[in-house]
């Protein structure tokens, strides 16, 4: 062995420097095969909760679960960007061959209250490590076969992106995007329909 070869085993050995997770070993965890996972997953809070992703994905998505019920399942063949949030306190469905660009944030639930009397409570409850989750609604989120969603687009709970949809950069979906439409804007709305020819492979 060279001496630098040495001297780098040497340097490893003092400096290890921080060892990157293997989520896929996390219990509640299924990682499916020839997918590259860099992002992260926090179950800290909600120890139970679950995340399935299939496989051939590409995922550099921070995803937090907040509930012992959350559950998130992510299809084959799915690209879910950098900079991108996932937040689940009840269920989030990512279908198959489905691209999630960059800084985009989907979330099934508001995460406090209308009403200031039940929300006041939130940051201080929040700082002594609790948050009831139940006084808010928390509607499945599903992201349908064949979407594409734009960078920086928000989805908010109770929402159905239809199949092959698109959504476009920068919009916030509110409401169901029908299949094979194009929606965009805040809130989105369709703006096109898409052809038929374009959708058949
Ligand atoms: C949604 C998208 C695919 C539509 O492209 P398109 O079919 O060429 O649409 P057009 O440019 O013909 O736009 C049609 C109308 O929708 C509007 N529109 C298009 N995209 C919009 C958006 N993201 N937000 C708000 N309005 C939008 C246009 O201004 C236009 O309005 P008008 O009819 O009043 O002039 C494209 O605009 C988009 O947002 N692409 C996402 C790109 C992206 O995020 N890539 C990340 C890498 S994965």
């Amino acid at each position: 062995m060279s001496f630098e070869k040495v001297a780098r085993k040497l340097f490893r050995l003092v400096f290890p420097g921080k060892k990157p997770i293997d989520y896929s070993k996390m219990p509640n965890v299924t990682i499916g095969k020839n997918t590259e996972f860099a992002g992260s997953i926090d179950m800290s809070r909600a120890p139970n909760s679950r995340v399935i992703i299939g496989d051939d994905c590409m995922i550099g998505c921070a995803i937090n679960l907040e509930t012992d019920n959350a559950v998130l399942e992510i299809g084959n063949n799915v690209f879910i960007g950098g900079g991108s949030k996932i937040q689940v306190t009840s269920k989030i469905t990512i279908e198959s061959d489905i691209l999630i660009s960059t800084d985009c944030m989907i979330q099934d639930s508001d995460n406090h209250h209308v009403d200031f009397n039940i929300r006041k409570k939130d940051l201080q409850e929040w700082r002594r490590g609790y948050h009831d989750w139940t006084t808010h609604p928390s509607l499945p989120i599903k992201i349908s076969h064949g979407a594409w969603v734009g960078a920086r687009v928000i989805i908010l709970k109770g929402t159905t992106i239809g199949e092959k949809a698109i959504v476009g950069a920068g919009s916030v979906v509110t409401k169901d995007v029908a299949p094979y439409t194009i929606a965009a804007g805040n809130p989105a709305r369709m703006i096109k329909e898409i052809a038929e020819r374009e959708v058949t492979t």
